[in-house]
């Protein structure tokens, strides 16, 4: 039955909730978490009813749903409004909802006021944040002691972008890899629930994974973690990212049925006497 769940409800229709300590129990249990994105309802919902163990409403959301270059300019506001549609479609899987660009960087206390509207506001179960302990760490004391769980993110951390030169593989030399690996350590002892690792190296992934108490999510990041995250309009066809895998073409498949609709508009096909009221 997956990893560790409570029964919610009762009878034939009862869903077994993905709770924060069934998310990261199932590690010790050796079963994989599968993760993806989503940021409306009708997603969250396909998704949710597919025996997805969370959803991350991610900032990534800036550039697929809404077009911009980069994550930077996603607001509390913007992200609130999208964490509120996954959270009403999500009865099963774990809500995860990723701070936007300085909504955490300022202070402890400004990240754990966001964390905590993502949560009472939005519906979100679990907030998930990027960079190290060195910088975090009181951060991420903070909102746990608020007791809302956080999700660590290593490696290419997209809010870095500027910093780090663009969106490149990290970790690759030997400094890099022990920066990464000492980080994941450090965020395991803070109490992260998960680790998100984005694009580093399958092997330093793999040493990471088996460094740390919790569960290991990768992102262009090989087999060796615990769990992976995909952006659900990489998997669609819209293909974001290079290292991905399309499980169908769902944006061709729009693109036939909008070329179909515009052509029995034109020809008259459609309406036909089904489609109107008599
Ligand atoms: O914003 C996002 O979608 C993410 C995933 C790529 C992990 O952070």
């Amino acid at each position: 039955m997956g990893p560790g769940r409570v029964r919610h409800g009762s009878g034939d229709d009862a869903v077994n909730k993905i709770t924060v300590p069934a998310f990261r129990g199932a590690k010790e249990k050796g079963e994989k978490l599968a993760v993806l994105t989503a940021y409306d309802f009708p997603s969250a919902q396909a998704m949710d009813a597919c025996d997805v163990d969370a959803i991350l409403i991610g900032d990534s959301c800036a550039m697929t749903v809404m077009g911009r270059r980069n994550t930077l300019s996603m607001t509390m506001e913007e992200m609130l409004h999208h964490v509120r549609m996954v959270s009403a479609a999500a009865e099963r899987a774990l809500v995860i909802a990723d701070m936007p660009f300085m909504s955490y960087q300022v202070s402890a206390e400004q990240a754990v006021r966001n964390a905590g509207r993502l949560v009472a506001e939005g519906g979100a179960e679990a907030v998930k944040l990027e960079g190290p302990p060195a910088v975090f760490g009181e951060t991420i004391t903070a909102i746990r002691n608020a007791s809302i769980p956080v999700m660590g993110h290593l490696g290419l951390t997209p809010q870095s972008i500027h910093a780090l030169g663009g969106y490149k593989v990290q970790g690759r030399d030997p400094a890099g890899r022990k920066k990464i690996l000492e980080a994941a350590t450090g965020l395991d002892d803070l109490g992260c629930f998960a680790i998100v690792l984005e694009c580093v190296p399958a092997d330093l992934a793999a040493e990471v994974s088996a460094a740390v108490s919790c569960p290991t999510i990768g992102i262009g990041a090989g087999n060796g973690c615990d769990g992976q995250v995909l952006v659900m309009h990489d998997i669609l066809g819209w293909g974001f990212t290079s290292f991905t895998k399309t499980y169908a073409d769902v944006k061709g498949a729009m693109a036939d049925a909008f070329r179909d609709y515009v052509a029995d508009v034109k020809s008259g096909a459609f309406p036909t006497e089904e489609h109107a009221f008599q």
